[in-house]
């Protein structure tokens, strides 16, 4: 059977497609529906939370939440637009997702429409292979205000992902047979990336400080690579020491060896200084640095990139001839004018000044429940404290319909506690966080 908050969602659906609520139309507030209908305000915001995730309302602020204008009329029946008909929202919690809502849909198409009609024929040529030097111009700009980082457009390279990232990495500076430290627990999606590449993985433990450097010195003495996610440990959200951070680099060149830094979601945090990113210190040339608009934009714009040490941009520029930017160049355009125009540094701001929100209401909500919320220095994900099998009571939330996952999934070797992961970047209401809680709790704890 349905949950409540199913049925009213589906009513909802079915008056929309039946034109009684056109495009348009305010719907009661979540406390006038709840009075009126005797439900919870946390279910009725759980089903408009539903609703606004596949594209059927739209939230407006204070003035309210309204049925979009995207739902258009068409013989009598009602339907979203194309894509928003395809039933693809995203589960509650889902993983590396930013905030679907906020991202200003309408200012892209704007940009991208001025793009596309003052497009030359030249354009429709193959780009460069390391993508447009536009786009890299800009990346150079932000990344010197906002990450400290230094570099020229030379340095940067373009690619479609974190996976792709890491195959030019590998491609270019790695031997079959290479080890690589890698933060344990860490990362999964990107292990089969690099055992693709040959490299060796050897897991290191992570602390409150981060990686523990003098644990792979000791552990793994002859690595030539490691890989860290020095911002906001993934998934324990920990920032890398100061110490740390030194002695990593002090390791890369007394040993030749390379750092990656995985950047992934640094523009996430919501008070205190952040530490300087290993590229901002980077005076012996070790680090090969990734970024990504997948969290700060959206992950379907499949646009990341690295910067690379200047003496080695001779031998990315060769791999990149194979391994490709493959991003279109309408994109890359569309966002060298994103971050010239100012628009990058607004969105930021907003996203911060929410998450800073959706975080508070859903580790709130967690806690009312009676979860232990892993304290985080920032990022998009929180973790919950699980005593026991947490593989089987992520498998039991996964079948209520959330998608946490368990963080011994994200273990190599390393025997510590057990976890809930969990992103709150779509938690748009303290009432949906508190309905959000309640679900997670009797799937975890009764299996329903
Ligand atoms: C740890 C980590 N690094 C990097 C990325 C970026 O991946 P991509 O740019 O391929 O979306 C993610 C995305 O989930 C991530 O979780």
């Amino acid at each position: 059977m349905d949950a409540r908050y199913q049925q009213i969602a589906r009513l909802l659906k079915a008056t929309i497609a039946s034109g009684e609520l056109p495009a348009g139309s305010r719907l009661p507030s979540s406390r006038i529906y709840a009075q009126e209908n005797g439900v919870s305000r946390a279910t009725v915001e759980h089903a408009y939370g539903e609703l606004v995730a596949q594209g059927w309302l739209v939230r407006r602020g204070q003035a309210g939440t309204f049925v979009s204008e995207n739902v258009t009329a068409a013989k009598g029946q009602v339907s979203p637009t194309p894509a928003e008909a395809r039933d693809n929202a995203p589960l509650p919690f889902q993983m590396g997702l930013p905030a679907l809502d906020l991202f200003p849909r309408a200012l892209w198409a704007r940009l991208m429409g001025r793009r596309l009609r003052t497009q030359s024929r030249f354009d429709l040529g193959i780009g460069d292979p390391a993508g447009e030097r536009e786009l890299r111009l800009a990346i150079v700009d932000y990344l010197r205000f906002s990450r400290s980082i230094d570099c020229t457009p030379e340095q940067i390279f373009l690619t479609s992902s974190y996976a792709m990232s890491m195959s030019l990495i590998l491609r270019t500076l790695a031997r079959p047979g290479d080890g690589m430290w890698v933060e344990d627990p860490g990362f999964p999606l990107i292990r089969p990336v690099i055992a693709r590449e040959q490299v060796q993985q050897l897991p290191v433990p992570v602390d409150e400080n981060g990686m523990d450097i003098d644990a792979a010195q000791r552990l793994h003495p002859h690595a030539r690579f490691a890989l860290l996610t020095p911002a906001h440990q993934s998934p324990l959200g920990v920032a890398l020491s100061l110490p740390r951070r030194r002695q990593v680099l002090d390791w890369a060149a007394r040993t030749d060896s390379w750092i990656i830094e995985d950047d992934y979601d640094s523009e996430f945090r919501y008070h205190g200084k952040p530490l300087p990113p290993l590229k901002s210190l980077d005076a012996p040339q070790r680090v090969i640095y990734t970024g990504t608009f997948s969290k700060s934009l959206f992950p379907a714009i499949r646009t990341g990139w690295i910067v690379v040490p200047a003496p080695q941009v001779a031998a990315f520029r060769q791999q990149a001839q194979i391994t490709q930017c493959t991003v279109p160049g309408l994109v890359q355009f569309t966002l060298a004018d994103f971050l010239t125009q100012g628009h990058f540094w607004r969105h930021l701001k907003k996203m911060r000044q929410h998450y800073a929100q959706r975080r508070q209401w859903l580790e709130k909500a967690l806690i009312a429940q009676g979860f232990s919320v892993v304290a985080q220095n920032g990022g998009i994900q929180l973790v919950i404290a699980f005593d026991g099998d947490d593989r089987a009571a992520v498998a039991r939330a996964n079948q209520a319909g959330l998608a946490v996952e368990a963080l011994s999934a994200w273990r190599l070797d390393s025997q510590g506690s057990g976890g809930v992961i969990m992103c709150f970047t779509n938690v748009t209401s303290g009432a949906m966080a508190d309905a959000l809680a309640q679900r997670l709790w009797r799937a975890v704890y009764d299996g329903k």
